[in-house]
């Protein structure tokens, strides 16, 4: 039987991450398609019960989803879900799940799932009540803070701040935007995180990122990646984080602070063109391997 498969992304012209992926299938001897949601149609009811792109039925065994996209309006965010939706109930087997795609999305969820799970996060708040976010803010002192968007990536607008005033006025602002912000303590990390390539049960590279020119450790705010081995213990949070969020890959931030480890979060389509580069490994061919074991299982 010929697979039907998927990388699935959102964008008319595939971003160098999904190109990759197609490649290492291609090299594995597969049919893949690429799939961008903004193209896709759906209709349903009397009789009618597809997803099209131009005048073609899509039909997949399996799709790995690179991501919902940028989302500006609820929406947007629910039509796509609905589309990936629809192929999980016609039994097409995404990586990551749905479900658990979406929920990685939420920084706050993912931090109560995390914690629940006995996993090690720092201390974070959140609220649309000013005066509730004021008063924590005051009570635990903190004198230096992170406030960041519940859902972001690449550390756009995540913002370090000293002063509760200068929070309560960013805050009242968001607020009266209906925006909620998340605030967390900063975590004195050595000018370094960790980011852990979960792959499966196994972590397949991990690289110190190195803040270069912002506080910041994310690629793309300009971080160097560095190769490194991880401690058992780390690799086996990284491990656990990813398995608490019920993925099948994913890339896990881990900040260090005097030899106690916390983690910021578990990104669900991780970027990873970095991680390679630093490690020289190809996780392309991990995640188009891992994901042909789970399709013909
Ligand atoms: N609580 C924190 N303490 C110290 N640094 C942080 C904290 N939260 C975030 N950062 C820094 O900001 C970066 C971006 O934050 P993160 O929560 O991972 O959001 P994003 O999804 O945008 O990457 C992290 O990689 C880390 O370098
Ligand atoms: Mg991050």
């Amino acid at each position: 039987m010929v697979l039907r498969v998927a990388v699935i992304n959102v964008y008319p012209v595939p971003p160098k991450s999904s190109r990759l992926i197609i490649r290492a299938l291609k090299d594995k001897g597969v049919e893949v398609k690429y799939l961008p949601l903004q193209f896709i149609g759906l209709s349903v009811g009397e009789g009618s019960f597809s997803l099209q792109i131009g005048d073609k039925e899509i039909e997949l065994d399996g799709g790995i989803v690179r991501g919902l996209g940028m989302i500006s309006t609820i929406g947007q965010f629910y039509m796509r879900i609905a589309f990936l939706r629809f192929l999980e109930l016609k039994g097409t087997y995404l990586m990551n799940p749905l479900d658990f795609l979406i929920i990685s999305r939420n920084k706050l969820e993912t931090l109560v799932r995390l914690y629940h799970k006995g996993i090690p996060v720092p201390f974070t708040f959140s609220s649309e009540n000013i005066k509730y976010l004021y008063t924590v803010l005051r009570e635990k002192g903190l004198k230096e803070f992170v406030l960041k968007p519940i859902t972001g990536s690449r550390g756009y607008g995540t913002t370090l701040l000293k002063d509760p005033d200068v929070f309560y006025q960013i805050a009242s602002l968001l607020l009266q935007n209906n925006i909620p912000p998340l605030v967390q303590r900063f975590v004195h990390i050595p000018q370094r995180d960790i980011r852990a390539f979960v792959i499966g049960d196994r972590v397949v590279a991990s690289m110190y990122r190195y803040s270069n020119g912002c506080w910041k450790t994310n690629i793309a705010q300009g971080a160097i990646g560095v190769k490194t081995s991880l401690e058992p213990e780390v690799e086996e949070l990284a491990i656990r984080s990813m398995q608490a969020m019920n993925l099948e890959y994913a890339g896990v931030d881990i900040a260090e602070e005097n030899g106690r480890f916390y983690v910021l979060e578990v990104n669900s389509s991780p970027d990873f063109e970095g991680l390679m580069k630093a490690t020289g490994i190809d996780i392309p061919r991990l995640l188009a391997e891992h994901f042909l074991m789970k399709l013909k299982k």
